[in-house]
């Protein structure tokens, strides 16, 4: 896909921009290869079960994979957005509901408003799932501008793509935890601050959290524990799918410099916080490039541990010298 893809591109490479009919045909190019490619996450997700079950994994081979992984789906990300933004200022498809776009750049987006968009879609799902779905209870402190609404040069649909994503899981843990008492179930509640350099998004819930040694690993393409998806079927789990929810909304944070971090408390609840990048001049693309540290980045091979590791100690339970026990 990606080779025709490009060879296909590279047609248009001597065209003058200025000829009408060659711009319209590259139009039409950019928006089959959109189509084209719209299932690679859920491909790449079956390609990544299939080899988990013939080869097994590693440390080495998860890392190289994450690696790889959130390079492919940056790059991913970037084709689309320029993509969209050529489809959206050169195609006739103008945008009346937002007129004052650029492309898909909304340069007054109004974070409160996106936040109240990917819960109120996020909790249309949760009650079909569930029947019910957590409150909202949304706060904004301007630290920059006090009193004023907080707004930012942004991309909507990334930032609604993220929220939804937090929402989901947010929901789906509390109404789990809560299914026998459901008349406690606590809001989500969200908290928007602008500082100089921030704007920051936390997303609190009391879906019982995470324990601290799984937070890193839910950002892991190889220790998705979804049930096995299979292809065109990823609709038949509304509120969870691939686990790609997760380290694929933190490749959009950290796409314009921003990031996105999870703080569990376990037993009671878990904060998810989206960074973004107050200044738009500050939040220019962050793409991979393939140079030699990259390469080497594959060839690499682990070092030993080089901390104690309490399993490799021999299990003795007669031992008199037990190693923490
Ligand atoms: N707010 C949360 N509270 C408890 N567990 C969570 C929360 N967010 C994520 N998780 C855990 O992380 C896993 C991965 O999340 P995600 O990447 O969104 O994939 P998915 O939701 O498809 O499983 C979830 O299955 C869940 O076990
Ligand atoms: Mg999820």
């Amino acid at each position: 896909m990606y080779m025709q893809s490009f060879v296909e591109l590279l047609g248009y490479e001597n065209k003058s921009p200025e000829d009408p009919r060659a711009l319209n045909e590259f139009l039409d190019l950019l928006i089959e290869t959109r189509n084209r490619h719209n299932d690679v996450v859920p491909t790449m997700a079956q390609g990544v079960i299939e080899y988990k079950e013939k080869f097994g994994f590693d440390p080495f081979i998860s890392s190289n994979i994450q690696y790889f992984l959130d390079r492919f789906y940056t790059n991913r990300i970037s084709f689309r957005m320029l993509i969209n933004q050529h489809t959206l200022l050169f195609g006739n498809d103008t945008n009346p509901a937002h007129p004052k776009h650029i492309g898909s750049i909304d340069p007054n987006c109004s974070v409160a408003e996106v936040v109240t968009d990917a819960y109120e879609t996020a909790k249309m799902l949760c009650e079909q799932y569930y029947m019910v779905a957590p409150k909202l209870e949304i706060a904004e402190f301007n630290a920059k501008a006090p009193g004023k609404p907080i707004q930012v040069v942004y991309v909507p649909s990334h930032l609604l793509h993220m929220l939804f994503e937090l929402f989901k899981n947010s929901m789906r843990a509390s109404v789990e935890l809560y299914e026998n008492r459901l008349e406690e179930l606590p809001p989500i509640t969200t908290l928007v601050t602008l500082g100089k350099e921030d704007l920051s998004i936390k997303i609190s819930d009391g879906g019982g959290g995470v324990p601290f040694r799984k937070i890193d690993r839910l950002f892991n393409y190889m220790y998705s524990t979804a049930p096995t998806p299979s292809l065109g079927t990823t609709q038949a789990v509304p509120l969870a799918g691939f686990g790609y929810g997760l380290p694929i909304s933190r490749l959009y944070a950290r796409y314009f410099q921003g990031d996105l971090k999870l703080y569990s408390m376990e037993g009671v609840g878990t904060d998810a916080v989206i960074y973004l990048k107050a200044l738009s001049s500050e939040s220019f693309e962050r793409l991979p490039v393939f140079n030699k540290s990259a390469w080497r980045h594959y060839q690499t091979s682990p070092e030993a541990d080089d901390w104690s590791n309490p399993s490799s100690e021999p299990r003795d339970a007669s031992s008199k010298y037990k190693v923490n026990p």
